[in-house]
């Protein structure tokens, strides 16, 4: 598969699996994070699809497209591990999180998402869903979408 197919079927992965975690946590009370701002197009997606919802977003750097930029409560800068601790103790409980951090080198994204993990499932309300690019831990695995290849975006259930 060319990389051009390969990152068209990721980004229609991400954007169907939103979708579908939105609708299926509609019930649960709560806020969205947004775990890397990057770019900014999931988190504009997020706030369009969810716009009841409080949406934190979490990232190192500020380098979004001007149009998506976090309201400035919401922007957690920093490194993930003291945003997801200040996250939790803001008092913020999340019904829907989607982990998109990565460096793009396999076993490190792998490695971190493990170590973050835990500190992830301390923010998340008992039955949030978890839409995830990286296979995350301590969570019950779920099937996502119909129209998502398995394994090519990960669920999970807090
Ligand atoms: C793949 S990009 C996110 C793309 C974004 N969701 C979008 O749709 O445009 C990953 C982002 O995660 C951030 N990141 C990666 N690891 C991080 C960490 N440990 N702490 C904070 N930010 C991190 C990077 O700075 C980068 O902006």
């Amino acid at each position: 598969m060319s990389r051009l197919d390969s990152m068209l079927r990721r980004l229609a992965a991400q954007r169907d699996g939103l979708n579908w975690a939105a609708s299926e946590t509609a019930a649960i009370p709560g806020d969205v994070v947004d775990l890397g701002l990057g770019n900014g197009r999931t988190y504009d997606h997020l706030r369009e699809i969810l716009p009841q919802r409080r949406i934190w977003v979490i990232d190192r750097v500020l380098q979004c497209h001007p149009s998506c930029t976090p309201p400035e409560a919401d922007f957690l800068q920093g490194e993930a591990e003291p945003m997801l601790a200040k996250l939790y103790e803001s008092g913020a409980r999340i019904a829907m999180a989607h982990y998109d951090f990565g460096f793009g080198i396999k076993e490190k994204d792998v490695a971190e998402a493990a170590k973050l993990s835990p500190l992830i499932a301390k923010v998340m309300q008992p039955g949030g869903l978890l839409v995830s690019g990286q296979p995350l831990t301590g969570f019950e695995q779920i099937k996502g979408p119909d129209t998502i290849a398995p394994d090519r975006y990960l669920f999970y259930r807090a």
